[in-house]
């Protein structure tokens, strides 16, 4: 029955703490071999800067963030101390510039609001001699490999982006060259990772000397630390550095030791990148709306849910949204279950059956958030931060907006580390990306002048 098929959804979506344990010991040797050679499943990639800063760094930056829906053009003036202010345009990125054969598109896409963000505030720098050009860091959060802290090649999409054409290029190049057909006087000097931005950024505003990782829970979910040089064997003889910080995409882990539901692997076969970025697909904000939309196909396909009708919202591919999980978790109540799920045309014969599609949707966020865990336990354990304090740097939708995200995560830490989860501070590195992105291009700037 209804009731019974429920329940066995739930159960499909436990993890188990001895899973989650499991799937701790895999990360670490899936992160040891990708320290080791390029091209391992996760990337490890460097990001060519080598230590954090400390609060005291100054400086007026632009910054653009391409991230998974949005992207951003901000105006930082880091003012030490921890301290910035910052200015900000903000665009949804259009479906035709994010799945294109081409790369013109996001270019032209990402050049417009770079225009238009100098023209209101910057209409003087037109014009300027390029060695007056106002320097940006591009915070570009796809899997990338870098030579140096501005030149990258983009290994694969991620986040639902499909434009095969910017494979294996270099995307600050294509920007670069696209701002110099329009004249736009700005020049990139840094290009990083949201992840290598949160961590920077919440290292600069907590001075407080001992953030060791920046994570995204967003529409993507990834991760970044410091590394000492000498445990990344892929980088012998390559940077006269003691320390790294690594991006290392851990959305691309796709874990033995945790449990695959049938929604998972019918959501994995529609996606442009099937049989990759298994973890993240079970965590991050671009999939939850649309596991429980596969959940309620089932539901309905299977034990005559809302009389066996099926709505576009359910039919449709990705058109449930994590929005609509967060507000059905925020509050379990029939009226909140029912108001939710009202304008998708889904009706219960029952208040029971609403709080079991309550449930049901709970399951989803709580794995979630109880997975999302494991990287950052096994990391903490396995760098040497056991027994001794450390502060995590986080940033994204689902740590923003879903319901006791970071609650769910802490319980499961617990699970996983025991009283050491007291050690770990867990804050949000507001306007990560942009603070990033202006500190990374600091660094950049100063390195260049060490150079000459
Ligand atoms: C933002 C950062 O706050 O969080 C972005 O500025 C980052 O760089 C983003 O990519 C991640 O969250 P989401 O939900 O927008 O993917
Ligand atoms: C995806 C990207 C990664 C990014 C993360 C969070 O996993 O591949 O680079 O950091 O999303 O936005």
């Amino acid at each position: 029955n209804f009731e019974q098929a429920v329940k066995k959804l739930i159960n499909d979506f436990e993890c188990p703490t001895e899973s989650l344990k499991e799937a701790m010991k895999e990360f670490d040797e899936l992160r040891k071999k990708g320290l080791s050679n390029d091209g391992e499943m996760l990337a490890m990639a460097p990001a060519y800067i080598s230590s954090l800063p400390t609060g005291q760094e100054q400086g007026d930056f632009l910054a653009l963030d391409l991230g998974g829906t949005n992207l951003r053009v901000c105006w930082v003036r880091l003012l030490g101390q921890g301290k910035y202010d910052i200015k900000q345009s903000k665009a949804t990125l259009p479906r035709e510039c994010i799945r294109n054969e081409s790369s013109q598109p996001l270019v032209d896409f990402a050049c417009d609001h770079i225009e238009n963000f100098l023209k209101e505030n910057f209409s003087s720098k037109f014009g300027c001699p390029e060695s007056e050009f106002l320097p940006m860091g591009f915070t570009f959060s796809y899997p990338m490999n870098q030579t140096s802290i501005v030149d990258t090649t983009l290994i694969r999409w991620t986040k639902g982006f499909n434009i095969p054409e910017a494979i294996g290029q270099d995307f600050g190049t294509t920007l670069t060259e696209g701002m110099r057909i329009r004249k736009l006087p700005v020049v990139i000097e840094a290009v990083i990772n949201d992840t290598v931005g949160t961590l920077v950024t919440r290292a600069y505003t907590s001075c407080a000397n001992n953030t060791i990782m920046g994570v995204i829970f967003g529409t993507g979910s990834n991760g970044a630390y410091v590394e000492n040089v000498d445990q990344i064997p892929k980088m012998a003889g390559k940077v006269n550095k003691k320390k790294m910080l690594l991006n290392i995409e851990w959305g691309a882990t796709n874990f033995t030791s945790l449990p695959a539901t049938r929604y998972d692997l019918l959501l994995d076969h529609d996606t442009p990148n099937p049989g990759r970025q298994m973890f993240e697909k079970r965590v991050s904000g671009m999939y939850l709306g649309e596991l429980l939309r596969r959940s309620l196909f089932h539901l309905i396909k299977v034990y005559n849910f809302n009389n066996g009708i099926f709505p576009p919202s359910i039919t449709d591919a990705w058109s449930l949204e994590t929005s609509v999980v967060s507000r059905i978790v925020a509050n379990r109540s029939v009226e909140n279950v029912k108001e939710v799920l009202r304008p998708y045309s889904i009706r219960f014969r029952s208040d029971e059956e609403a709080l079991l599609i309550y449930d049901a949707a709970y399951c989803i966020g709580r794995r979630s958030a109880r997975i999302s865990a494991v990287p950052i336990a096994s990391l903490y354990l396995s760098t040497g931060h056991a027994g001794k304090q450390a502060d995590v740097g986080v940033d994204g939708s689902l740590v923003e907006h879903y319901p006791n995200f970071l609650g769910m995560l802490r319980e499961s830490l617990k699970d996983l580390i025991g009283d050491d989860e007291k050690n770990i501070t867990i804050g949000i590195a507001k306007d990560g990306s942009g603070i990033g992105a202006a500190l990374c291009a600091l660094q950049a700037v100063k390195e260049n002048k060490t150079i000459e």
